[in-house]
């Protein structure tokens, strides 16, 4: 494993030593460093800047600073030069050391918990059971982890890894979808942007960055002495130069939903609006979480049926294969059944749940309709009443962008 923050490396070191927790923090304690002090390096990657602090942390490990930067896997800066004419005697010492592999690559055979006409669920662990997904076989892959913030999920899932293990596990799951993904394919990794901070950084050795989305969150509670956090963050990567499938995505203006006037000044290129609506941003700020317990196919982290509508309308087309290693309720699934792509899911927890969800299609058939009739249109049809009783302009008054709509409409099928 690797470490990311200088605790984590602590505890590592208290384990090598066969020190019990209270004998690591009596360490500290007797050089003066309190137990809080010591915390403070828990859940950040940074490198104490208090000297006191820091020479206590070197003492225990033994370590130099120089030694330390390069247990954490970082090459400190001035020291460039010097490592890069090293590298061949680094690789070297590394080889000769380098642990035999524990070879276990025969895939699993595991009978999926259910099938449907376009897909399979695969009850488990997904670090096992991406193990039988072919090397370039999957054209989208979307995943949702948990986040590491302590919430009560199924047996099976630690919410509370400590900051190394965390990343760690999820350098690894992404070494298999990078593994999965077909040349030209998407992954799309839905996360809280300090976590993403790492994925993406890991990911631009591997795939080709596409974007960073902000997901506006709404009704988010505060948290003291930081700014009020108000965006999830959505990965866009690409395997090879480009995407093999990008279909654009048009949504309509924001308008008041009193009067239905715009929120943002068009001035003079309203008569140039495309009437199906304005290019799709990297910031989206139309997407509703789902709320309430009795429209929730489980108890937490129920993602919209509408962002996953966006990403695989965006990412691929019909019979295109979408995996989601993290099922959840199903929502990737349910709408891949509805837009007709075939999807591979996994699920450590709860799997009936999903089962339930695909075999009663008709409220997800209800909530992607109303999905639509937002889609592709720079007004949706109750807003476009509100707007022409209140005196607003429509894109039907500028005639000459009449033909385009109708070509460029794009219309669900269910
Ligand atoms: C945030 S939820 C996904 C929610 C999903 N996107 C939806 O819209 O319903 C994460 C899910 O991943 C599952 N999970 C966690 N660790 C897993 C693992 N190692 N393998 C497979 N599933 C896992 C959890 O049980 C949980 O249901």
């Amino acid at each position: 494993m690797r470490f990311f923050s200088v605790f984590d490396l602590v505890v590592h070191h208290a384990r090598l030593r066969g020190h019990s927790e209270t004998q690591m923090y009596s360490f500290f304690r007797k050089r003066g460093i309190k137990k809080a002090d010591l915390l403070c390096t828990k859940d950040t990657g940074m490198i104490p800047t208090d000297e006191r602090l820091l020479d206590a942390i070197l003492n225990y490990l033994d370590m130099s600073k120089l030694e330390l930067e390069l247990a954490l896997g970082r090459i400190p800066s001035g020291y460039e030069h010097a490592y890069l004419q090293n590298v061949k005697e680094i690789a070297k010492l590394l080889e000769s050391s380098k642990p035999s592999t524990n070879n276990d690559s025969v895939p699993p055979t595991v009978q999926p918990y259910f099938l449907t006409e376009y897909g399979k669920l695969f009850k488990g662990d997904c670090l096992k059971l991406f193990k039988m997904v072919p090397d370039e076989s999957v054209d989208c892959i979307f995943a949702d982890p948990p986040f590491n913030l302590d919430k009560e999920y199924d047996d099976g899932v630690d919410d509370s890894k400590s900051y190394s293990t965390y990343i760690s596990w999820c350098f690894a799951w992404l070494d298999e979808c990078v593994r999965v993904l077909k040349p030209g394919g998407s992954l799309f990794i839905y996360n809280i942007p300090k976590w993403h901070t790492y994925l993406s950084n890991y990911l631009n050795d591997k795939l080709n960055f596409w974007a960073w989305i902000a997901v506006d969150m709404k009704f988010n509670l505060p948290i003291p002495n930081r700014l009020y956090p108000a965006h999830y963050s959505l990965l866009y990567y690409v395997k090879g130069n480009k995407p093999k499938t990008f279909n654009p995505q048009r949504i309509p203006i924001q308008t008041c939903r009193h009067c239905g006037g715009e929120i943002k000044d068009y001035g003079g290129y309203k008569n140039k609006m495309n009437p199906n609506g304005v290019n799709l941003s990297d910031v989206w700020t139309d997407i509703y979480p789902v709320r309430h317990s009795n429209s929730k196919n489980r108890k937490y982290n129920e993602l919209p049926v509408k962002l996953l509508d966006r990403v695989i309308t965006m990412s691929t087309n019909e019979n295109d294969v979408v995996l989601d290693p993290f099922g959840g309720s199903g929502t990737t699934y349910a709408v891949c059944e509805l837009l007709k792509r075939r999807w591979i899911g996994f699920e450590v927890g709860n799997c009936e749940v999903i089962k339930q969800r695909l075999e009663n299609k008709e409220k997800d058939i209800e909530l992607l309709k109303r999905v639509y009739e937002e889609k592709n249109k720079l007004f949706p049809d109750k807003v476009k009443e509100l707007r022409r009783k209140n005196g607003f302009w429509l894109a039907e008054d500028f005639m000459e962008n009449k033909e385009h709509a109708v070509a460029e409409q794009i219309t669900l099928s269910l």
